[in-house]
């Protein structure tokens, strides 16, 4: 027996080679996209305005290039990608629900954020005012641009009946991260977004609702949680 089974020891040391498993060579991911060149500031800067009807159209082309997959318009062409954001655009401000802030340089949009009431987002959450597609162009980002457009929407959330102003950052975006820390926000939650069953990648990460208090309101709704 004892022999039988120092032969096959023998044998398998032999052919061991024959044994290991094929390496797994980790593919190495892609190179980084080059920055986008850093375009000059006007004087006095880009000026921060509330977006009216008109800038629709603009706007519209500024957000499909900056994240054409964001808010389900991946599964709409360009044109009923437009179509919707137009729709959703008009319906907030006529209601006045809904306010965006523009950074214009140049008659360009170089930056955008909007803020809009919402009801819940998730059970039992009172009223609170909701930032979202705060977006700065490549060419013109560090400069404090993203920062004044959120300080416009927090200024302009102050005035509506509301405790709370929220948002949702997913966890892999530092650069959003650190300008909302340091505007005062905290995290509250953390959540797999709905969106981001079919991005895949973001499946794990998730995300995380920031909040801060609506400073100056008197709400009788009282706080989070
Ligand atoms: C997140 C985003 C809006 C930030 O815009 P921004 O204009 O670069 O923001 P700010 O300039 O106000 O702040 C960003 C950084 O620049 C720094 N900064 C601000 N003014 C500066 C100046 N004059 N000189 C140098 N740095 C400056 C800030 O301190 C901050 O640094 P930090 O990242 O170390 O905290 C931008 O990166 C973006 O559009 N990202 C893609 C869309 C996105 O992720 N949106 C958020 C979804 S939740």
């Amino acid at each position: 027996m004892r022999v039988y089974l120092a032969a096959a020891a023998a044998l398998l040391l032999q052919r061991a080679d024959a044994l290991t498993f094929p390496k797994f060579e980790l593919r190495k991911p892609p190179p980084a996209p080059a920055p986008a060149p850093q375009k000059k500031l006007s004087l006095f800067g880009p000026t921060i305005r509330k977006a009216q009807i008109a800038d629709l159209e603009p706007l519209a082309e500024t957000r499909l290039q900056a994240s054409p997959f964001a808010a389900g318009y991946a599964i709409a062409s360009r044109k009923e990608a437009g179509e919707k954001l137009s729709d959703l655009f008009c319906r907030g401000i006529e209601k006045g629900d809904t306010v965006c802030y523009l950074a214009m340089e140049n008659d360009d949009i170089i930056g955008s954020c909007d803020v809009t009431v919402r009801k819940r987002l998730g059970r039992g959450l009172p009223k609170h005012a909701y930032l979202k597609n705060l977006f700065v162009d490549e060419a013109y980002r560090r400069r404090g641009i993203g920062g004044k457009l959120v300080a416009a929407c927090a200024e302009e959330a102050r005035r509506w009946d509301v405790c709370t102003l929220a948002l949702e950052v997913e966890n892999d975006n530092d650069q959003a991260a650190r300008l909302y820390e340091r505007l005062g926000f905290e995290e509250k939650a953390s959540l797999a977004s709905f969106e981001s069953l079919w991005r895949f990648e973001t499946f794990f990460y998730g995300r995380s609702i920031l909040w801060k208090a609506n400073d100056g309101v008197r709400s009788s709704r009282g706080a989070w949680f």
